[in-house]
């Protein structure tokens, strides 16, 4: 979808369909009482007549409106004005552009962005426009790169419309034009991100491999300049990631360490460190899970997916921060080589671990990554994983599970959250969490209890992430959605693109 913006006024817009906002109890927004005077009361008659209550996500499409130069005027209910803020925000642009695609238009402009949203941190045109198109951009993905030409067309068909390609913003005062207009480049390289993790989560594990994930990097990194380097086998065997190479092993498919860089800043400032879980299908090994939605396991790379989303808008953004990407890289099978319940391996850290589950994998990635990390001197590191389905238990799929070792780090990843609209939820790490993972063989086990088994599982990367300030998201409960429409979600590369753009805004205004 093309994103444009500019400045003007509903009536003299040139356009398949203008859209406006009305408040509950017949309050209009300016851009719609602008309408109702050239119209003479169009819409106040309406509003009277009660075909339109203003409810938030009520919409009402009017047709050849007095005094306008538009095909259309649709009508997008924001329900009650003092409760207008992020989440109805967020709800009202999401039902403009699905009414636009039902409409079939091509273009529209909307005027949605203009009436200003309560916020905690203050209203904010940016916050708007930014969001208003990762809202676009989501609601109009579609991934059919598989369907045939034939296939192709009956699936759009049956999605309704969707040829909506072209959405101009109004910028409030032409005098603001600049700043949406960079507000506008930070939404769409965020939906860009976006879209491209989604891709890559749908991508089915045939196609979508340990080594496939190294090809994209090294095509981001040659695309948007940054420095690549890519481990196979044989180095993280020379490094001793033993931990890693023993999920890899019942596997025909060589595991990969990814080291992905962007230097937005001096050479010496500390860089944030991602590290994003890349195991591209999970069979659960020998610890073989059930066949019900097995397929759904080809989603297990969400995190490294997110994690290069992230560094992707970063770098097309050029921050002024330094990032690095790390991703472990591996599928889990089971074979004849494959590592058995009762394996005891010596990690990265020097730790030795007791194998007692192979599908409690993801852990077992991620602590040599996350050891990995230290070397680079960071300044916090996140880790982002579709590591238990206990998570989804506790959460659903609503909101991510946040665990951290850093309260500062911790209110940070809140604070983006919110403003991201892309929610994450703390639990508890405490020490006594980790009392279960005790093994009788080696120092640690891979699996503990299974009450709380998403804390056990963060507990487990906290003995591997002591020497900085260290967050985990577990993501298994918000990186896709199953069912009809089953399609990977693109989270939290807003929440995570949010996180860099708050910390860039501190150093500008410390
Ligand atoms: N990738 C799964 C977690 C998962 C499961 C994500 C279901 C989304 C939906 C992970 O590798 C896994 O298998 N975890 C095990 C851990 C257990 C063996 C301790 C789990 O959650 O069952
Ligand atoms: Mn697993
Ligand atoms: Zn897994």
């Amino acid at each position: 979808m093309k994103f444009s913006i500019k400045s003007g006024s509903p009536d003299k817009q040139r356009s398949a369909c203008v859209v406006v906002g009305v408040f509950e109890s017949r309050k209009l927004t300016l851009p719609a009482e602008r309408i109702d005077k050239v119209s003479d009361g169009y819409i106040s008659d309406i509003l009277r007549r009660g075909d339109m209550e203003g409810r938030l996500g009520s919409c009402l499409t009017l047709y050849n409106v007095p005094g306008t130069l538009c095909d259309r005027v649709l009508l997008i209910g924001l329900g009650k004005e003092k409760d207008y803020r992020e989440a109805e925000f967020s709800k009202a642009i999401r039902v403009g552009i699905q009414t636009l695609d039902e409409l079939e238009v091509s273009e529209a402009v909307l005027f949605l962005t203009e009436s200003s949203v309560k916020r905690r941190s203050g209203p904010n045109s940016v916050w708007r426009i930014r969001q208003a198109a990762l809202i676009a951009q989501e609601t109009s993905y579609r991934f059919d790169y598989y369907k045939s030409e034939k296939g192709r067309k009956e699936s759009r068909k049956r999605a309704s419309g969707g040829a909506l390609d072209k959405l101009t913003f109004i910028a409030p005062r032409r005098d603001e034009l600049a700043i949406a207009e960079a507000a506008l480049a930070q939404g769409s390289a965020i939906a860009e991100g976006i879209r491209f993790a989604r891709d890559l989560g749908n991508h089915p594990a045939n196609v979508c491999t340990p080594e496939y994930l190294a090809e994209t990097a090294r095509h981001m990194a040659s695309e948007l300049k940054l420095h690549c380097e890519i481990l196979g086998a044989r180095e993280m065997e020379k490094q001793g990631m033993h931990a890693l190479l023993a999920v890899a092993k019942g596997s025909r498919q060589e595991p990969r360490f990814i080291v992905l860089r962007y230097q937005g800043a001096a050479p010496k400032v500390a860089p944030l460190v991602l590290i994003g879980k890349g195991v591209t299908f999970d069979s659960g090994g020998i610890s073989l899970k059930p066949a019900a939605k097995m397929d759904e396991m080809k989603y297990d790379m969400c995190g490294a997916a997110a994690v290069l989303g992230t560094l992707q808008a970063t770098a097309r953004l050029q921050l002024p921060i330094n990032l690095v990407a790390l991703i472990p890289a591996s599928e889990n099978l089971p074979g004849g080589n494959a590592t058995r319940p009762g394996d005891i391996v010596t990690s990265l850290s020097g730790q030795s671990i007791e194998i007692l589950n192979t599908d409690a994998e993801g852990r077992l990635l991620l602590c040599d990554a996350l050891t990995y990390a230290e070397r680079l001197k960071p300044d916090a590191v996140i880790d982002i994983a579709t590591l238990t389905g206990a998570c989804v238990v506790a959460l659903g799929n609503l909101a991510s599970g946040l665990f951290s070792n850093n309260n500062a780090l911790a209110k940070e990843l809140r604070q983006a959250s919110e403003s991201a609209q892309d929610r994450v939820w703390q639990l508890p790490l405490w020490e006594e969490y980790g009392e279960s993972l005790k093994s009788n063989f080696a120092d640690v086990a891979n699996v503990g209890e299974r009450e709380g088994g998403a804390i056990t599982a963060a507990s487990f990367l906290s003995r591997f992430s002591k020497n900085y300030p260290w967050a985990h998201l577990d993501i298994a409960g918000t990186a896709w959605k199953s069912g009809q429409r089953k399609s990977a979600t693109g989270r939290p590369v807003a929440l995570l693109c949010h996180l860099i753009l708050q910390r860039v805004k501190r150093l500008e205004n410390p």
